[in-house]
């Protein structure tokens, strides 16, 4: 028998930056390789800030979006768990882990039998370190795991001078809530030492248990690797009627659909379920194979990183196209010759055929949800519909907040993430699924069922202007002077005037939470500008960018009656004076923004 392998307790020093943003740390890839320990602190601040009872035998869950660095920090959290991960009542000097602040601090060499040491019982890994993050939440949930790393950077693009980016799920499968990442921040500013068991090799091909004996424990390790498209897909088997969707896909009169994993997490769940299960022929799915580099692409599915897709619809042949992102939460919505609807649209169009779905025709339909930035398009619905409506501050932890407690089915965010309360997280395929169940009932096509709920509704016009690569104090002091500009009370009696339309300022402020279920208090979350026929303008600061800061404006404005122009015609006025009242251009010498969706 070989002989336990060895678990060390490595001294190490704190970074001040490793507080998560929107969702979860990301930094260059570069920063994980070349600050020492730099991973591996922020690891063992994450095992560190789970209680202990709450540790004890517990399952947790490991997946990446399969990005260059994936599989490197996965042997890491795979060595750092079985570290972290001991029953044993005995105390070893050697394997104290001495986190300061931690409950469980052992660090006091003379505590000999007092604290039982921390355990992670089991850890669940995906087959060749993939699991999108969708299907992550689905396998914590299914596992009742305590929780999961997830190994991503989403969008971003990855290789080495890429990003990469890690962050923790909580039990209910969705991203940890803020009290939790302050605990884990406050604790890699602090921490001195980290656990590892730097022997162990996992191999992560082989579907399957592997065990581990560590020295001086009782039990051995456990390490299961899993294919998480199947529990995934059995999921959506019981979400979506799957019969209707084969006979929509390959059936008689079937529709012609081209799907784009853009080398993400997503192409062998794509290729399972739209495939394999439903019937669409292989060449229906593309860029399905997962890359380290993405292929060298953006994996972001907007109206930029997705043109080619959107230009190969434009021959009007596929009746339906969709993309996704890195980790396969985000997905972007497109009917024939490339038509696109917005994710504000989206997640409106859905919530008003939300009966198209057997899933909800089973759970009934408690709440609807937007981000505070998402156009007002899903208000309109859940006022005809008389379902509650959320507006809550970007980032997917607040949904699943009022999700746990029963009070939301469907929610998205102008970010193109849809998603239900199926799982905790956005599901760019639970959004193309959702999609596809329209048309089977509707049998009308994606332009058609638009514009017949811009008939119905009326239409909210939305854009998102974003300005990378910004200056850190140049884009923190325009916010500044904005707020102070806009708390100013001349400013609430403000009109301004482009070319023939007149806006007048009906209110604005900096945006609060207030979470109807746990009364936390989210403060700072984007500054809005009113006007009095419902438009707004609003500015923030994004959370997820690993380089500089990105500028965030995003417009939206309510027609009744001309609901088929051009939104970035119909939005320019809008876009001209967020750029005057916030100095943009004279303050950051750009004249236009990276990218617009
Ligand atoms: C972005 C999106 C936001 C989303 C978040 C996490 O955050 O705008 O809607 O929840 O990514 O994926 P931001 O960069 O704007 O902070
Ligand atoms: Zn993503």
């Amino acid at each position: 028998m070989d002989s336990p392998l060895r678990v060390l307790t490595v001294p190490t020093s704190p970074y001040p930056d490793q507080r998560p943003g929107t969702n979860g740390l990301r930094r260059k890839v570069r920063v994980f390789q070349t600050r020492r320990n730099y991973l591996h602190n922020f690891i063992q601040s994450i095992f560190s800030s789970i209680d202990l009872r709450d540790r004890q035998g517990s399952t947790v869950v490991v997946g990446g979006d399969g990005r260059f660095f994936n599989q490197t920090a996965i042997e890491v959290v795979v060595q750092m768990a079985a570290a972290n991960g001991v029953s044993d009542p005995v105390c070893v000097n050697l394997l104290n882990l001495c986190v300061h602040g931690a409950t469980w601090c052992v660090c006091s060499h003379t505590h000999t039998h007092m604290y039982p040491r921390p355990q992670v019982g089991r850890l669940i890994v995906g087959h060749h370190g993939l699991m999108s993050t969708p299907a992550s939440s689905c396998v914590i949930r299914k596992s009742k795991a305590i929780g999961g790393i997830i190994l991503t950077a989403s969008r971003h693009p990855a290789g080495p001078d890429g990003d990469f980016g890690m962050k923790f799920n909580s039990a209910n499968g969705g991203p940890a809530n803020d009290a939790v990442t302050n605990k884990i921040y406050q604790i890699s500013r602090t921490i001195e030492e980290f656990a590892i068991c730097p022997g162990l090799r996992l191999d992560l091909t082989t579907l399957g248990k592997q065990t581990f004996d560590l020295e001086n424990k009782f039990k051995p390790f456990t390490v299961e690797i899993v294919d998480s498209v199947e529990p995934y897909a059995n999921l959506m088997r019981n979400i979506f009627d799957f019969a209707a969707l084969k006979e929509l896909l390959s059936g008689e009169n079937h529709i012609k659909i081209r799907l784009d994993a853009m080398h993400g997490v997503l192409g062998p769940y794509v290729k399972r379920i739209l495939c394999e299960e439903l019937g669409c022929p292989a060449n229906s799915a593309i860029n399905c194979v997962p890359m380290e580099n993405f292929g060298g692409q953006h994996p972001d599915p907007n109206l930029l990183y997705a043109a080619d897709l959107i230009d190969s619809m434009r021959d009007g042949e596929c009746d339906f196209g969709a993309a996704f992102d890195g980790d396969g939460d985000r997905n972007i919505i497109l009917g024939r010759h490339g038509v696109f609807v917005t994710p504000s649209d989206s997640v409106a169009v859905i919530a008003d055929n939300i009966f198209c779905i057997p899933y909800f025709q089973h759970s009934g339909v408690r709440g609807f949800a937007r981000s505070m930035p998402t156009s007002a398009a899903l208000d309109r619905v859940a006022k005809a519909t008389k379902i509650e409506l959320y507006e809550t501050p970007p980032g997917w932890k607040f949904f699943g907040n009022l999700m746990d407690a029963g009070r939301l089915s469907l929610c998205g965010e102008e970010s193109f993430g849809t998603s239900a309360d199926h799982l905790r997280e956005r599901d760019g395929l639970w959004a193309v699924l959702a999609w596809l169940s329209i048309l089977a009932y509707r049998r009308q096509s994606v332009e058609d069922i638009l514009k017949d709920h811009w008939l119905k509704y009326g239409r909210n016009y939305f854009t998102r202007y974003d300005y990378d690569n910004i200056d850190i104090d140049t884009a923190c002091e325009m916010m500044e002077d904005l707020e102070l500009l806009i708390a100013d009370k001349s400013f609430a009696k403000q009109r301004f005037a482009v070319e023939d339309k007149i806006y007048k300022v009906e209110k604005a402020d900096n945006f609060e939470y207030t979470d109807p279920v746990d009364s936390t208090i989210s403060r700072n979350q984007g500054l809005r500008i009113i006007f009095s026929d419902g438009s707004r303008i609003i500015y923030r600061l994004s959370g997820t960018c690993s380089d500089g800061a990105t500028v965030r404006i995003y417009l939206d404005s309510y027609e009744k009656e001309h609901i088929f122009q051009d939104a970035q015609v119909v939005l320019a006025p809008l876009a001209t004076i967020a750029v005057k009242i916030s100095q943009l251009h004279l303050r950051t010498g750009r004249n236009g923004p990276s990218v617009i969706t």
